[in-house]
C-alpha cells in the first residue's frame, strides 16, 4: 500500500469528507459508540479498502450506517415491521440491526452473507457526512483488526496514520463501547454482540430476545471468532482485590484498572480508576487500554463476572484477557 499522508479536521472538513466518499476513498467518521472506518458500502472497491486498511479478515462482515430509517430501503430488503419499532425506539443509537440484504450490496462489504447489518450512529458529525454525501457509509471499527476500538481521534491516528487520507474529530465518543448487534432474520431476534443497548431493553419493545449460543463455524459476528480488543500488554481479569493484588505483586510493571471500592482495598503504586457505573466503565474503558497498553507490561482489570448489568463491557473484558489456546 502506497503511504499517503492522513489528516485530523472537524466539521469544515465535511465537504472534503464527502468528496473522497464519492471517490471512492476511506474517511473515518466519529460515532457514538467508537470511530468507524468508513465508505461507499455500495462501491466493492472501495469496500475492499477498508479491509486493506485494517488488515481484517474477508469473512468478517461490515455494518453500514445511514442517516434514518427511511434509508433502510436502499439496503435492505424484507424490513419487518419489528425493525421500525426499534429505530423509532432506539435510533439514532448503538444498535445495529441484522437484515435480509439487498441486492446491490455488494457481497465484499457483507463478507459473502445474504445479510446486512445496519445502524444509525447518534453523532452529528456522522450523520451529516451520511446526509451530504447521500450514501450508506460501511464502517467497522478504526482499528488494525485485532486491537483495542479507538474512541478519540487521536488513537485512529496511532494505527491508521498513512493509510488514509482523513479523519474526522468528533471527540471522544460518548457510548465507549462497540454497537449491539441484533439479528431480525433468525425465527427469535437474536443479540449477536452485546451492547449499550441491552437485552431487557430490546425484549421491553419486541417481546422475546435470545442471546446466541452455540458454535461458531463461521463469524456471525466476527468477535466471536477472532481474537478482538486486544491491548499491546498481557492482560488478566480479575474477580476480587486478593487475586489483582497477587497478579499485580507477581509481575513487575503492572496496573490495575476497577471501580473505587475495589481499588481502595488494593495497597499497590498503580492504578486507574475505571468508573462506578456501566455508562462510566464502558465510556472509560478503551481508552484507559490505550493510554496504557505502551506503558504497562500487564494490565489487571476488575470482572464483572455476576453483574448483568455490565455484560456488555464483560464481554470486551473476557476477550481482552483471553489466552491463545482459547482464540
Ligand atoms: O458501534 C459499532 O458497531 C461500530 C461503529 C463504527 O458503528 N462498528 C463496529 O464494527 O463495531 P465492527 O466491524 O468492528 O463490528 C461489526 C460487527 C461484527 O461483530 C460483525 O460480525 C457484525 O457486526 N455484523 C455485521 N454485519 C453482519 C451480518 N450481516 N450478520 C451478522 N453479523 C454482522
Ligand atoms: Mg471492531
Amino acid at each position: 500500500m502506497d503511504k499517503i499522508e492522513t489528516q485530523i479536521g472537524g466539521i469544515e472538513k465535511i465537504d472534503e469528507a464527502v468528496r473522497l466518499l464519492h471517490e471512492g476513498e476511506v474517511v473515518v467518521i466519529p460515532t457514538e459508540t467508537v470511530y468507524g472506518l468508513a465508505a461507499n458500502a455500495l462501491n466493492a472497491k472501495a469496500v475492499k479498502k477498508i479491509f486493506l486498511a485494517k488488515g481484517r479478515p474477508q469473512d468478517n462482515p461490515l455494518i453500514v450506517h445511514i442517516e434514518d430509517a427511511n434509508k433502510a430501503k436502499m439496503v435492505a430488503v424484507d424490513i419487518p415491521e419489528s425493525a421500525y419499532l426499534l429505530w423509532e425506539e432506539f435510533s439514532p443509537g448503538p444498535l445495529t440491526i441484522v437484515l435480509k440484504k439487498h441486492p446491490l450490496v455488494p457481497y465484499v462489504t457483507t463478507a459473502g452473507l445474504e445479510t446486512v447489518g445496519i445502524r444509525i450512529p447518534n453523532n452529528e458529525l456522522a450523520l451529516e457526512t451520511i446526509r451530504r454525501s447521500n450514501l450508506p457509509l460501511a464502517a467497522p471499527s478504526a482499528n488494525i483488526s485485532g486491537r483495542v476500538s479507538p474512541t478519540e481521534a487521536r488513537f485512529v491516528y496511532d494505527d491508521m496514520n498513512g493509510k488514509i487520507p482523513l479523519i474526522l474529530d468528533g471527540g471522544p465518543c460518548k457510548v465507549g463501547i462497540e454497537s449491539t448487534v441484533l439479528d431480525l432474520t433468525k425465527e427469535t431476534p437474536t443479540i449477536l454482540r452485546p451492547g449499550a443497548i441491552t437485552e431487557d431493553m430490546l425484549s421491553a419493545c419486541l417481546g422475546k430476545v435470545v442471546n446466541h449460543k452455540g458454535k461458531v463455524v463461521r463469524a456471525a459476528s466476527p468477535g466471536m471468532k477472532y481474537a478482538h480488543y486486544k491491548p499491546m500488554c498481557a492482560c488478566f481479569a480479575a474477580k476480587t482485590s486478593d487475586e489483582a493484588k497477587e497478579l499485580y505483586n507477581h509481575f513487575t510493571n503492572s496496573l490495575i484498572i476497577a471501580r473505587q471500592d475495589f481499588l481502595d482495598t488494593c495497597d499497590v503504586d498503580n492504578k486507574i480508576h475505571l468508573g462506578e457505573t456501566p455508562e462510566e466503565c464502558m465510556r472509560n474503558y478503551f481508552r484507559i487500554l490505550r493510554e496504557n497498553e505502551n506503558i504497562y507490561d500487564v494490565i489487571i482489570i476488575e470482572s464483572f463476572e455476576n453483574e448483568p448489568q455490565y455484560l456488555a463491557l464483560q464481554n470486551r473484558i473476557a476477550k481482552a484477557t483471553e489466552k491463545p489456546d482459547k482464540i
